[in-house]
């Protein structure tokens, strides 16, 4: 069977890496990362999500990124033209579209938060973050968001943004636009960082950050760790899928991998480090929740020299940084449009950002006129939050790693992979073993199931016969391989 001729594809090596660290790089990173890990115990948090990252992050990526380019097309296409070449069930197509959708609805919330970090940057300059208690600057906030007007202009803005730069195509849009933000958002961080060594409270941001409590490994936290190395690293959302499908044949698509998860783990590291030592130098909580970044570090911002100017860098990196993720959540759908539909980026850009306004209004409204619609507990904005990240990502990711690990060839893998026998069946072990029984404890927990009740510590038993199963399994891989090459 002959395979599909790329229609696009990225202008050079980097196209990828920039492009994919560009997506994996936004609010996780900026707001997330450091604020859970001030909740879940600092270090032995950090350790955890390491570990995910190293464990499931990578493994599931190097599959995404395979298909993407085996499949060559958006993640619908791609999925369902690699099942077809090892004649598979066409259902698994379902696996890519609900990816795409995931993206796509992840984007309907991640405007209204991209918003926040574009006012902010305005904000700054405007003197209206002037005040001096931090009841002040959550009035700010709340106001902010009160607004229908003002928090629907900034998302607004953030949506059209993000559609011009992907009407524009892969090369002209996506490519030009990463390579000089990226870049960019390098030099704000570090230029935050030195910020927040001059502080004087640097060592206790840095402690805060890596002190290892033993205690504070836990079932839960383990389970944080893991939800959020799949969203940090843009997992099973159809964009790392898509991005794939446009890298050359030849380029390492292991090495592409750690180096995207490699960039995306500093930039969380370097952002805690930037964000605490400003936080304790102004004697604040570290762990104030979603006000941390937009009521918290503002104030700290006013009390110290230059504030002001490394305020508007601060929100003006956190805004490339939305931006740049924005891009790729919209990526596959429009990819989609135009591959399987013919339609021109520019419609479909115009098509799909008419659907995405609609449902943003919805996630903007539940901020402050439909606030108190709440169907079981939830308003609209945190439906979007919990369907995704809680359950179409994880569902996206072992069904991924099913597909990869058990249903296709070894063959077809093995060759878009092009990993030496010792990687490949590392590789192997991991999307077979450790990344299912990993994922399905995620919904076993949100399922209400707790970890570490007695009853449920066939959990553990279960997962350590699966890891005995998958090293005897990875010793006959490399035993298989070993031979075949010879
Ligand atoms: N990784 C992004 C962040 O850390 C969020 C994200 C999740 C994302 N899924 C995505 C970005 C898909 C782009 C495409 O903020």
């Amino acid at each position: 069977m002959t395979r599909e001729k790329p229609k696009n594809l990225w202008r050079s090596r980097w196209g990828f890496i920039l492009a994919a660290t560009g997506s994996a790089v936004g609010l996780g990173n900026i707001w997330k990362f450091p604020y859970i890990t001030g909740e879940y115990g600092g270090g032995a948090f950090v350790l955890m999500y390491l570990a995910c990252i190293l464990a499931i992050g990578i493994p599931v990526m190097m599959t995404e990124i395979a298909l993407g380019r085996r499949g060559r097309g958006s993640p619908i296409d791609a999925i369902g033209r690699v099942v077809r070449e090892n004649g598979g069930n066409p259902l698994w197509k379902v696996v890519g579209g609900m990816g795409m959708l995931c993206g796509f609805l992840i984007l309907s919330f991640y405007v209204v938060v991209a918003g926040w970090a574009f006012a902010y940057t305005w904000k700054m300059l405007d003197g209206s973050l002037a005040a001096t208690s931090v009841e002040a600057l959550g009035g700010v906030f709340e106001a902010h968001n009160a607004d229908p007007w003002q928090l629907g202009g900034w998302s607004v803005l953030v949506a059209l943004l993000t559609l011009w730069i992907v009407a524009k195509g892969v090369q002209q849009g996506v490519e030009r636009s990463v390579r000089w933000m990226m870049p960019g958002l390098a030099v704000m961080l570090l230029a935050l960082v030195g910020y927040a060594l001059s502080s004087g409270s640097f060592r206790a941001g840095f402690d805060f950050l890596f002190h290892f409590d033993a205690s504070k490994i836990t079932g839960e936290a383990l389970l944080a760790a893991l939800g959020h190395a799949f969203f940090t690293l843009s997992l099973a959302s159809g964009a790392i899928l898509t991005y794939g499908s446009y890298i050359p044949d030849g380029q390492s698509i292991a090495r592409t991998a750690f180096l995207v998860a490699i960039c995306d783990t500093c930039v969380a590291l370097l952002a805690g480090l930037a964000i605490f030592p400003i936080i304790f130098a102004n004697g604040m909580n570290p762990s104030a929740g979603p006000g941390l970044i937009f009521i918290s570090l503002p104030l700290a911002f006013q009390q110290m020299p230059f504030g002001t100017a490394f305020g508007v860098l601060f929100f003006a990196m956190v805004s490339i940084a939305a931006l740049t993720s924005a891009i790729g959540m919209i990526e596959a759908t429009v990819a989609y449009l135009n591959e399987k539909h013919g339609i021109s980026r520019f419609k479909g850009a115009v098509a799909s950002g008419s659907v995405l306004l609609v449902i943003s209004l919805l996630a903007m409204l539940s901020f402050n006129l439909m606030s108190d619609w709440t169907p079981l507990g939830k308003n609209f904005f945190d439906w979007l939050d919990y369907l995704t990240s809680r359950w179409m990502m994880p569902l996206g990711g072992i069904f991924m790693a099913i597909l990869a690990g058990y249903v296709l060839r070894s063959e077809i893998m093995r060759d878009e992979l092009g990993l030496a026998p010792g990687g490949y069946a590392l590789w192997l072990l991991m999307v077979r073993y450790v990344s299912p029984v990993l994922i399905l404890m995620v919904f076993l927990h949100a399922l209400g199931w707790l970890l570490f009740d007695p009853v449920m510590q066939w959990h553990w038993v279960l997962s350590f016969i699966m890891a005995l199963a998958g090293l005897g399994e990875m010793k006959r891989a490399r035993v298989r391989q070993v031979f075949l090459s010879r």
